[in-house]
């Protein structure tokens, strides 16, 4: 006696075999693929510069506003005393609002978080300091780079 109903679902999980091998070996193509085609991220050592001002520009305990060659808002500080410039990001932390800087210390108008100079929280919610730029000083002209850490 023949079971039809037996070959049938027999024929039916070949099939659904079949199937997910064919998924499969499309994921194998694509996602290598896609992974050519996306631009790869730029490490700190391979950004360019953009000139961003002289060091007369930025008198001590002041900061100046530029763009980094990645298009993030940064602010370059003249650090009162130590006679030496940092590079942060002005986009806080904590949800991404762009950083203010007051007297001593960069503010977020968003939920008040506070930085010091050197990008350290002072008060939250923001849960990492800002992120620090490269800064170069030729001649007189400051040159600003990449990210010092890949986000
Ligand atoms: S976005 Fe800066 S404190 Fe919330």
């Amino acid at each position: 006696m023949d079971f039809p109903l037996r070959e049938l679902t027999r024929r039916k999980f070949f099939n659904f075999l079949a199937g997910f091998g064919a998924i499969g070996v499309i994921a194998m193509v694509t996602y290598p693929l896609l992974n050519f085609l996306r631009p790869p991220r730029r490490s700190s050592e391979s950004a360019s510069y953009v000139e961003v001002g002289t060091l007369a520009d930025i008198p001590e305990g002041k900061g100046r506003d530029a763009i980094a060659p990645d298009g993030e808002p940064v602010i370059i500080v003249n650090l009162t005393g130590e006679g030496k410039l940092v590079a942060l990001s002005k986009r806080c932390t904590h949800l991404g609002c762009i950083v203010q800087l007051m007297e001593n210390e960069l503010y977020c108008p968003c939920h008040g978080a506070r930085f010091n100079l050197e990008g350290k929280v002072i008060t939250g919610p923001a849960p990492k300091p800002l992120p620090k730029y490269e800064l170069k000083v030729v001649g007189e002209k400051i040159q600003l780079g990449g990210p010092l850490e890949v986000v």
